[in-house]
This record gives C-alpha cells, structure tokens and sequence, in this order.
C-alpha cells in the first residue's frame, strides 16, 4: 500500500489525514496516511526513516519544518523556491523533489468563489512564509497587480525586490490609501490569535473578495471588518487547505480529486 505522511509539531490537529484519505476514496485507492511530530530536533531522522520504506510516496510538510523540508529536497518548483518553504515531498526515481502548493490552493479557492484573478488589483496583507507561498501563484494567475503591505515594512518591501516585476510592489500606509484592491487577501497569523492586522489605511469599497487564510468555525475577524466596510464577499481559507492537499494528491498521484464535496463535509463538522 502507497504510504503518505505530514510531519509537523504539533501535529495532532491536522487535517490533512481526513482530506487525503477522503481524495483516495474518490478512486478506490487505499493509502495509508500518517501524522507525524518530530521533536524539532528529529525532524531530518524521522523524514529520511520514513522515505527509506519502499511504499513511501510523499509527504506534507508543515509548521515548523516547512523550511528544512527546502533544504532536504533534491528539486524545488518555484513557489516553494521564492517561498522558502516546502510543504510537499515526492520521492521519485530514489530523489526527492519540493514543491510549495500553498498558493496553488489558494488560486484555485479563489477561483472557487467565483472571482478571477487575471488583470485583478491585489492587495497581499503579511509578508512571512504564508505571503511567500502564495506571491508566485498569484503572479502567474495573471493578475494585474501584486501589492504587499505588512507590519515589519522591509519584508514587503524584500520580497518584491526577489520577485523583480514591475506591477509586484510593497506598499505603506500613504500607497495604501490610493490602492483601490479587488481582492484583499489576509496572510498574517493575526488571525490566529483572533486579533487584526493594521487596517485603517485600506479601502474595501471596491474589493470583491477578502480572503482570510486562517480557518474557523465562524467567520474571522477579518471577514468580518472587510464586509462592514465594504467588500461584496469574504471566504476563510477553509478551502486553500483542501485546494493545497488536492495540489499535492495531484503531484503524488497524477489523479485531480474533487474538492467541493471534501469542503463541504469539513464544513459540516
Ligand atoms: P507564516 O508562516 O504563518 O506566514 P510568519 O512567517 O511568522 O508566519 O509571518 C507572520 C506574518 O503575520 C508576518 O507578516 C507578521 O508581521 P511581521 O512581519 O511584522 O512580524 C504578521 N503578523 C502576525 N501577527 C500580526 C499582528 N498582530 N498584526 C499584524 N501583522 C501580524
């Protein structure tokens, strides 16, 4: 049987068994797909024992080994090279390749919303490993234009020095006030603690959708000043999480699973 795994710490929340097994039923495909927390200092050891099974197929990665998962991959696509970060392992031909599928889900749970992002103005909220994840997908989604804002101004401003594109820019308080975004995505982990990120300086009259990547049970604080203060529609990153899973069943597999029925059986728990 194809063995799978996410490693990360903690751990005993995730998701990403339930996804997994739930894309696997859609083919009649038995897998096996385990939770597993390294201590932070075991995580390379606990990696290389688990990819030294032959069934071993691939793994998710998450917080916080998603960067020293970038430094065991043999390959990397380019979201996880610009993010730094690796959140799926394929082991192919005894090489293990990285990929970053964080951004890809979110894409693809923006598009779920109805909402295209090509010649779109969007407004990137954070600029730490979330951000990082999702700038190379959003560029290559077609957008029109690409702003980063943040807290600690210098990372946004890093970021879109990597990137080198003209209509990728940082933007600070003054810039902000003159961008009128049609999507407004929250990176930050300020969601996390139920807490805002600053937003007085944003405009969400003209924003069709605000996307907060954290997940609850009800709609966060951010979705909820976004739609007092304007936006047509807010989503939580319930979706990403599936769409990023899907990304890297694809990766493993070659099979495109439906998500929506996953989402909604999520949503109802
Ligand atoms: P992740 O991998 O989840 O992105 P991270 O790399 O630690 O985590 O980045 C967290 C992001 O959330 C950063 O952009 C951080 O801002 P700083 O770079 O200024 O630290 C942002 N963040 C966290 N808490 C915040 C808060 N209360 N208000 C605004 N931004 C916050």
């Amino acid at each position: 049987m194809n063995k799978f795994a996410v490693f990360g710490n903690p751990i005993a929340h995730s998701l990403s068994p339930t996804i997994h097994q739930m894309f696997a039923e859609q083919y009649s495909l038995p897998i096996s797909y385990e939770k597993i927390g390294p201590d932070e200092n075991d995580f390379e050891n606990a990696l290389s024992t688990f990819f030294d099974d032959a069934d071993a197929v691939g793994c998710n990665v998450t917080a916080p080994f998603k960067g020293r998962a970038l430094q065991q991959a043999d390959t990397l696509n380019k979201a996880a090279e610009l993010a730094g970060a690796v959140n799926t392992l394929y082991k192919k031909d005894r090489r293990l390749q990285g990929f970053n599928t964080d951004g890809i889900g979110l894409v693809a749970d923006i598009n779920n919303q109805g909402v295209e992002l090509a010649d779109k103005k969007v407004l990137l909220i954070g600029a730490g490993g979330a951000a990082r994840g999702a700038v190379h997908p959003l560029l290559e989604a077609g957008v029109k234009a690409l702003a980063i804002t943040n807290r600690t101004m210098e990372r946004a401003t890093q970021i879109c020095e990597e990137v080198s594109v003209s209509h990728c820019i940082a933007l600070d308080k003054p810039g902000l006030m003159s961008f009128d975004a049609d999507i407004i995505i929250n990176s930050t982990s300020a969601s996390l603690h139920n807490q805002l990120p600053d937003l007085q300086y944003i405009s969400f009259v003209k924003c069709e959708l605000a996307y907060d990547m954290a997940y609850s049970k009800d709609p966060t604080l951010f979705m909820a000043y976004a739609e007092k203060e304007g936006a047509t529609m807010s989503a939580d990153g319930l979706g990403m999480l599936v769409e990023q899973a899907a990304a890297a069943f694809t990766i493993w597999t070659e099979k495109l699973p439906q998500t929506r029925p996953v989402i909604d059986k999520l949503r109802q728990r």
